[in-house]
């Protein structure tokens, strides 16, 4: 750390979050590794959806992404040079099932079986996503995730995943952001696979908080004494103007973008009181769903970047509220138009750890876009170095006060492909060179190297 960042945050060590707290970056496997046709690798929703024009900011693809499948070497080079000891990556499932369901992939197992060993061998942690939301497309040409037998294909899927690598992989995740993945792909359709209104948001949610708990279940048989959690995203929610209409259009958001599948998992069911609307999901249960939505999780992983405000809104049928962006609030935001607020992240640590059955948080994403410049082969981004020590800020006090939070992870070490936006925002502490694949490592990478070697 220099002189003048220790000025503007005194209390940042890494020794003030004790030696239990795990530090590391993040990934997923469509982001990074590219590769998306190699050694018989299938495709996957988001291979079909980036293919068709229009869908991604410009028509960019990943079919080599951050060539990770074949650089991952330097790279773990690299995160261990700068002192990083823990490495979030994802599993491509139709890497390892081509077809999504029966016949396995040796060469893609092989794949993941090589980048665990040698991340350990380079004295990284593994922490393993099951699914970063890269489905099947054989899968979706059944229903993907709107047909529940997709609780059959997952519950098979995982138990490879586990069976092959959970001797040495003892921190996993299930599921990456449902809310994400479910909202993006199943309602709004800005990401795959590009589905549109609730008839498919609402089956594609409930077959999701399935697959949390059976996930869980497939882990804590098949890898003895492993961390397990599964991953939310999260946004503190608050009412645009102090009116009750807008208070009470606040807590309905709150309830689906913060609630909607971290309560089920809970054992607590979906959040109906505050958001009516799910109670079509009820159409979707069966005797034994309660149970098998409900998971003990050994800790939940929540991934937080920005607040939302949010007002009644006369115009937007059955829901009755609206964001309000934050480019119409007149304040600091991102290369993704996110509010730069740091404090959101003390304010979900609360909400989540507020719950009697958390036990544990991690912040397994956390990060944040700007428009980082080369100069003379040098990457400055001061502001992202303040973002993160600002929200460490957040994090500590929020441990202070009691909150188990146990871990932070960085979203992301390589700039990468970022879903419907493309290479456009950069949020890694390593610039990509998406033409050359040159890495550079940006102040803000050396800032974190310096903190987690302090
Ligand atoms: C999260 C995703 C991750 C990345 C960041 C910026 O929602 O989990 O893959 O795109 O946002």
């Amino acid at each position: 750390m220099n002189s003048t960042e220790k000025e503007r945050n005194p209390l940042l060590s890494r020794a003030a979050f004790g030696h239990d707290f795990h530090w590391g970056v993040s990934n997923a496997a469509f982001q990074v590794e590219g590769a998306w046709n190699e050694n018989d690798k299938g495709p996957s929703i988001w291979d079909t959806f980036t293919q068709k024009k229009g869908n991604i900011y410009g028509g960019h693809q990943a079919k080599i992404a951050c060539d990770f499948y074949n650089r991952y070497p330097s790279d773990l080079d690299l995160m261990s040079a700068l002192g990083i000891p823990d490495l979030r990556f994802s599993i491509s499932w139709p890497r390892i099932l081509p077809k999504g369901t029966g016949k396995v992939n040796p060469k893609g197992l092989a794949f993941y079986d090589r980048l665990v060993d040698e991340t350990l061998e380079k004295g990284i942690t593994p922490w393993v996503t099951l699914y970063h939301w890269d489905l099947p497309q054989s899968l979706q040409e059944q229903g993907g995730w709107i047909n529940r037998d997709i609780i059959h294909w997952f519950e098979d899927y995982a138990q490879i995943v586990v069976k092959t690598l959970g001797d040495r992989v003892k921190n996993w995740m299930v599921l990456n952001e449902p809310m994400v993945f479910t909202g993006g792909g199943y309602f709004l359709g800005i990401h795959a696979p590009g589905k549109k209104g609730l008839a498919n948001f609402i089956p594609a949610v409930h077959h999701a908080t399935l697959c949390q708990g059976i996930g869980g279940r497939v882990i804590r048989e098949f890898s003895p004494g492993a961390n397990i959690g599964t991953t939310f995203s999260c946004s503190y929610v608050e009412p645009y103007r102090d009116t009750p209409r807008d208070h009470k259009a606040a807590r309905k958001i709150d309830a689906l973008l913060n609630r909607l599948f971290l309560e089920p998992a809970l054992g607590r069911g979906y959040p109906i009181n505050d958001l009516k609307l799910l109670q079509r999901l009820e159409r979707h249960m069966k005797p034994e769903d309660e149970e098998l939505m409900k998971f003990d999780f050994d800790y939940i992983g929540l991934q937080n970047y920005t607040r939302e405000k949010v007002k009644f809104s006369i115009s937007t049928p059955i829901l009755w509220a609206n964001i309000v962006k934050a480019e119409n609030r007149k304040v600091h935001f991102n290369e993704m138009g996110w509010e730069v607020y740091p404090e959101s992240i003390y304010h979900m640590l609360h909400q989540f750890s507020a719950y009697p059955e958390v036990k544990k948080i991690i912040i397994t994403e956390s990060g944040t876009a700007f428009d980082d410049k080369v100069k003379n082969g040098e990457v400055h981004d001061p502001n992202r170095t303040k973002y993160i020590q600002d929200v460490l800020h957040q994090v500590w006090k929020a441990k202070q006060e009691g909150v188990p939070v146990q871990g932070y992870f960085i979203w992301t070490f390589t700039d990468n492909f970022e879903w419907a936006e493309g290479y456009r925002p950069r949020f890694g502490i390593v610039y990509n060179d998406h033409t050359t694949q040159e890495r550079i490592i940006k102040s803000s990478g050396q800032w974190y190297s310096d903190f987690l070697k302090s």
